[in-house]
């Protein structure tokens, strides 16, 4: 039936698209919005978040339609416009929707307007499905144009997407160049999907994270850089994290992830966050990692968390679904979603005996020429080398009642004479369980009071400091000859 409404849907956006056309010029001038976006924000049936900048002192207003004909009953709060390097941006709810429509909007000020974009609201049943990318990290034109690509490329894939969700590092600088460049490449594609968002560490520059994006912050433990938030589509919950909480993830988080996951009878708990508990990276080696590894896999264990996706060390790895770091069908899986960009990483095989056991690993592709890129786990072996995997990547996951699938997908490089990418399929993965399984162990309040979380951050600080000194300190030193041999024979460390 979803699949129906969802057909529906795509022929009323096309229909949506050609009625407006007639009537939309993109607004240029001072007041011409851009970085236009529109989040998932609280109800996904009823509710959208949205973002844009203009160069003057505007007023905010959202138009919401149908076919070109505004829809007076949806409700438009402003919920934040100010000045920020240079430009002004503008925040607004919007609220009042019917569940399972596809909606046109605008941004302006009233006289100048943008172009119109849309968006579809969830319709509450059991059919899902979702984009993921990450870490794109550009800093100039033709890297974002490449990210921006397979993007493309994943949108053509996942038609009627219920939303994207970007794992984090959307930039490599956070400036208002970089940002530019992004809606430069990205701006028309975010015009027609719901994003997710979530916070990277290259995002978290003097606040740009926060400023882009108008996200429920209503049970954030902090919304200084980055933003933990939840929601619900279909029969999935989703939570998403902020790995620069407290350099990696504050205890306060973690428990507010607990709490979480326990509110809610969803049949899938599936968890967003930036940097990977599982990697084979140049990253893995580091405290913060190992610190997420150790206390957001307890958490995932303890309140049956089915999937995790992260981005940040610019590979692709699957886990087999694990639980107490051990394998266990029942447990959960933890995705490193690969880079769409062209910043790759290569293996650091030091972290096969330490941070990532290789036997937990279900599936790796590393994107990069010039290096074993897949791991064959039947062979055990990191030297299975297909050239069709240099490129950039996306994963798409489809949820059909009791069923989860998950396929990766990388959009080759284009080769000198080539028009067209070739799109390798590298992985699929398939869950099925059983509905009605989980229950509502946790009504109370899932607020954090500011002062409380300041307090606890001491407490937090003092205890990653801790673990730092002694837990990971220890790892390091027992790679450290491993490492050296990575420097001096890989030239990688
Ligand atoms: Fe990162």
């Amino acid at each position: 039936m979803k699949k129906f409404s969802k057909i529906i849907s795509l022929i009323l956006s096309v229909m949506l698209l050609l009625s407006i056309s007639v009537v939309s010029s993109y607004a240029a001038g001072e007041n011409a919005p851009f970085r236009i976006n529109c989040t998932i924000n609280g109800d996904t049936g009823t509710q959208r978040g949205f973002c844009w900048y203009t160069k003057s002192e505007t007023d905010t207003k959202v138009e919401i339609s149908i076919l070109g004909v505004p829809v007076n009953s949806a409700k438009v709060e402003v919920v934040g416009s100010e000045k920020f390097e240079g430009n002004y941006y503008h925040k607004a709810v919007v609220s009042g929707l019917t569940a399972g429509i596809t909606y046109g909007y605008r941004v302006g000020d009233g006289n100048v307007w943008s172009d119109y974009g849309y968006f579809t609201t969830d319709n509450g049943d059991d059919i899902v499905n979702f984009i993921a990318v990450a870490d794109v990290q550009a800093s100039v034109l033709d890297r974002m144009e490449k990210g921006a690509n397979v993007l493309d490329k994943a949108l053509d894939h996942q038609i009627g997407t219920d939303f994207v969700v970007n794992l984090g590092d959307f930039t490599n600088d956070s400036t208002n160049e970089e940002w530019d460049l992004y809606d430069q490449c990205f701006g028309d594609m975010n015009l027609t999907y719901s994003l997710v968002p979530v916070a990277g560490n290259h995002d978290s520059n003097a606040n740009w994270f926060n400023n882009l994006f108008t996200l429920d912050t209503s049970e954030s433990v902090t919304t200084k850089n980055g933003v933990n938030y939840s929601f619900d589509v279909g029969n999935c919950h989703f939570a998403v994290l902020n790995t620069n909480d407290n350099i990696a993830i504050s205890k306060t988080q973690l428990t507010w992830l607990k709490n979480d996951m326990n509110s809610t009878d969803k049949d899938w708990k599936i968890v967003f966050l930036h940097k990977a508990p599982y990697s084979l990276g140049k990253d893995a080696k580091w405290p913060d990692m190992w610190y997420i590894q150790k206390y957001l896999t307890a958490v995932c264990d303890e309140t049956n968390v089915d999937l995790v996706m992260s981005g940040h060390d610019h590979m692709y790895l699957r886990t087999k679904a694990l639980k107490n770091q051990a394998i266990d069908e029942d447990g959960t899986t933890y995705v490193l979603a690969g880079t769409a960009g062209d910043k790759r990483y290569e293996i650091r095989k030091f972290l096969g005996d330490t941070f990532m056991k290789k036997d937990l690993i279900a599936n790796l592709v590393v994107q990069k020429d010039g290096y074993a890129n897949c791991w064959d786990d039947e062979n055990n072996s990191w030297d299975e080398v297909n050239l069709n995997n240099v490129g950039g990547c996306f994963n798409t996951v489809s949820i059909v009642g009791t069923t989860l699938t998950l396929n990766s997908y990388i959009v080759k490089d284009l080769a000198e004479g080539e028009e067209d990418n070739i799109i390798t399929n590298t992985d699929t993965y398939t869950r099925t369980k059983a509905a009605g399984e989980n229950e509502i162990t946790f009504t109370g309040d899932n607020t954090v009071p500011k002062q409380a979380y300041l307090e606890n951050k001491v407490i937090d600080f003092i205890h990653f400091a801790t673990y730092t000194l002694t837990e990971w300190l220890g790892n390091f030193m027992s790679m450290l000859p491993a490492i050296l041999q990575s420097v001096i024979v890989e030239d990688t460390f």
